[in-house]
C-alpha cells in the first residue's frame, strides 16, 4: 500500500505576543520566526518521522525552496510537489505566552491546483493505496471522487472547515480525524458523544478519531469506542500539535497497530509538539516518542 498526502505547504511566520491582537490594536511582538507548516506538510513530516513512507502533492510558489527542502530533509517524498508561479502559501501566526496560537492563512500556490494536476498525480496510485487530505487546497471535492472512483481509501481531516468541504461527499471517506470544533461544524452538535453518534448515523462505515485537547481523544469504529488521555507538558506552542497526532496515528493504522497502542503512541507524539516553538520543526522522531512512552 503506497500513501499519498495531497495537502499545503506553508511558510509560517510566527510571532511571540503577550496576547492576542484585539481590533483596533496595535501589538509590539517580542520575538518573530519563519517556520515550515501547513497542515498536509506537517502530517507528511509526521507520518515520515513516525517511519511511513508519504509522497506529498501539493504547490509551492517562487519563494518556495524552503518548503521543499524541509520536505526532503524530513524523509517525504516529493516527486509530486510542483512550483506555480506566484506566492507560496502562508501564514500569520500569534503564539501568547500559553502556547496557544490563532492563525491567518494565505492560500497562495495551495489554491492552484488544476484538475490536470490532480490527474497526473492520482495516476501513480491504485486501488488500496491511502489517500490523505486536509481542507487548505482548492478542488478537494475533485481529488475525493477521482481517487475513490480508482478505490483509494481515503483519509480527511477537515481542517480548517469552511464552505468548501460541503461540496464533498462524505460518504467516500474512510476515516475522519477530526478536532471538537470541526467535529461541531460538520454535526451542528457541541457534545463529544452526540458529534460522534451524528457521524455514526450519517457515515456507518467510516471510522473516526476525535481529538478532544486537554481532554484526550476518542476513537469509533461502528460499535468499538476507545479513549485516550492526554499527557501534560507545559504548553510552548500548540501549532502542528494536531498534525502531529493526525501523522502518528495514521502511521499505527499502517503498520498494523493496534488502535489502544496507536492513540498512545500520536498522544506522546502531539504532547511532545506541544512542548517546542514552530510546525514542522515541533514533530518529534519515532524513535524519541517510543523512549518517552516507556518512561511513563
Ligand atoms: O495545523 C497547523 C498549520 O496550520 C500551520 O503550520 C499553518 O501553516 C496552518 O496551515
Amino acid at each position: 500500500m503506497r500513501v499519498l498526502n495531497f495537502g499545503s505547504l506553508n511558510l509560517d511566520y510566527v510571532y511571540s505576543v503577550d496576547h492576542m491582537v484585539t481590533p483596533g490594536e496595535t501589538l509590539a511582538s517580542y520575538s518573530m520566526n519563519t517556520f515550515c507548516g501547513g497542515k498536509g506538510l506537517n502530517q507528511s513530516i509526521a507520518l515520515a518521522k513516525a517511519g511511513v513512507e508519504v509522497f506529498h502533492a501539493g504547490l509551492i510558489g517562487e519563494e518556495g525552496d524552503l518548503l521543499l527542502d524541509t520536505c526532503k530533509k524530513g524523509g517525504v517524498q516529493v516527486d509530486y510537489i510542483r512550483r506555480v508561479p506566484g506566492k507560496s502559501g502562508h501564514t500569520i501566526i500569534q503564539v501568547d505566552r500559553n502556547g496557544q496560537n490563532c492563525i491567518l492563512l494565505y492560500g497562495g500556490a495551495n489554491q492552484s491546483v488544476t484538475k490536470e494536476y490532480v490527474d497526473e498525480v492520482l495516476a501513480h496510485f491504485e486501488k488500496g493505496d491511502l489517500l490523505l487530505l486536509q481542507n487548505e487546497v482548492n478542488l478537494l471535492d475533485y481529488v475525493i471522487d477521482r481517487a475513490y472512483e480508482k478505490g483509494m481509501m481515503i483519509v480527511l481531516n477537515p481542517s480548517p472547515y469552511n464552505e468548501k468541504l460541503e461540496a464533498c461527499d462524505f460518504g467516500k471517506i474512510s476515516m475522519f480525524l477530526l478536532n471538537e470544533i470541526e467535529g461541531a461544524q460538520v454535526t451542528g452538535e457541541e457534545e463529544p458523544e452526540k458529534i460522534l453518534e451524528i457521524l455514526k448515523a450519517k457515515y456507518p462505515h467510516a471510522k473516526v478519531v476525535l481529538t478532544l485537547g486537554k481532554d484526550g481523544s476518542i476513537y469509533q469504529d461502528q460499535g468499538k469506542i476507545c479513549r485516550q488521555g492526554i499527557y501534560p507538558v507545559k504548553t510552548v506552542d500548540t501549532t502542528a500539535a494536531g498534525d502531529t497526532f493526525t501523522g502518528y496515528f495514521l502511521s499505527s493504522i499502517i503498520r498494523g497497530m493496534s488502535v489502544e497502542a496507536g492513540l498512545r503512541l500520536a498522544a506522546k507524539a502531539s504532547s511532545i509538539a506541544v512542548s517546542r516553538k514552530g510546525a514542522a520543526p515541533s514533530i518529534p522522531e519515532r524513535e524519541e516518542v517510543e523512549q518517552a512512552l516507556k518512561g511513563d
